[in-house]
């Protein structure tokens, strides 16, 4: 197994525990010469590098557009090149954008509000046509909100969950973008490791995408309440107004998901929340938070 990664956000103690099974490669996705060399010999590429951040992109689109619509389509152009049978990519539901309809379905079009969603969608797009030109069994798994232990907390743009929660321990209040009642389909870490699991060996799906989250979902005031609970501090924030290119609602239909790949989450809010709380109270104590 090879991995690439620019560590631009990862951390290289996080293959600490497959370190003997892994090549690791440092560079970026972004560069045809890396990725030719990161994909030579491999039968199946997972693509999960990105800018995962809607507000980061708004900030910065071409640094957005570059890690995120470039860097997957230069990992297909390598992938092409070395033989490679299957991609799987990290979609987003941000694609979805002001979709009003919920819960939002794979057939429902998609009205990206971002930069980063436009390129997460440009991507999608890339790998339909790389399987359709080329024969890549190519397959867009499309994450809602993911979060778990060892998720990046260092900057702004980190996700909701790392941020309030690093906040929270620290005895600091929170930021609340817009109202707080903007709900999401938090998806634990380990439940979209099934979905990519399951998707290493899942046939008739290529050209295909598909929405990866548990069909539930939480308003930030809640996600908030329940973590004050949980660490015994009062839920307070402080209020910011909401970011630009922000969704407002997201549910996810996984009922695609269930049938094509036999996904079920397993793991709901409360008890990934608490594994989440746990290790990040760990990684204070020891010291090794990333
Ligand atoms: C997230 C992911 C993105 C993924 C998408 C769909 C991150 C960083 N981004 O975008 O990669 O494609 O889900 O799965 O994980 N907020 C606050 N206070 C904060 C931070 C955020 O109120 O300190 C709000 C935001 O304005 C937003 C919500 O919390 O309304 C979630 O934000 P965020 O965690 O950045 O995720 P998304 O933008 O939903």
């Amino acid at each position: 197994m090879r991995v690439l990664d620019d560590l631009s956000a990862g951390r290289r103690a996080n293959l600490r525990a497959v370190r003997d099974d892994v090549d690791f490669m440092r560079g970026n996705c972004a560069d045809l010469e890396t990725a030719r060399r990161a994909a030579r010999g491999m039968d199946v590429v997972y693509h999960e590098a990105a800018v995962p951040s809607v507000a980061r992109s708004v900030a910065d689109p071409v640094l957005s557009h570059r890690a995120n619509a470039t860097a997957t389509l230069t990992m297909l152009v390598a992938a092409r090149d070395r033989g490679v049978r299957r991609f799987i990519y990290a979609g987003s539901s941000s694609v979805y954008g002001d979709a009003r309809q919920l819960p939002k379905r794979e057939d429902m079009e998609p009205r990206p509000l971002s930069p980063y969603a436009v390129g997460k969608l440009v991507g999608e797009h890339y790998l339909r046509i790389f399987h359709g030109l080329y024969g890549l069994e190519t397959l867009t798994l499309r994450y809602f909100n993911v979060y778990g232990p060892r998720q990046n907390a260092a900057s702004p743009y980190s996700g909701v969950i790392s941020l309030f929660v690093t906040s929270l321990l620290a005895g600091k209040r929170p930021v609340i973008y817009g109202d707080g009642q903007q709900s999401r389909d938090f998806t634990y870490v380990e439940d979209v490791v099934q979905a990519n699991v399951r998707a290493l060996t899942a046939r008739g799906l290529a050209g295909q995408h598909v929405n990866v989250a548990t069909g539930h979902r939480v308003t930030l005031r809640q996600l908030l309440e329940t973590l004050g609970r949980e660490i015994g501090v009062p839920a307070r924030a402080e209020s910011r107004p909401p970011r630009a290119g922000d969704i407002r609602h997201s549910l996810a239909d996984i009922s695609a998901a269930h049938r094509l790949l036999g996904y079920r989450p397993k793991v709901d809010f409360e008890t990934g929340l608490r594994r989440t709380l746990e290790w990040y109270r760990g990684g204070r104590k020891s010291g090794a938070r990333r």
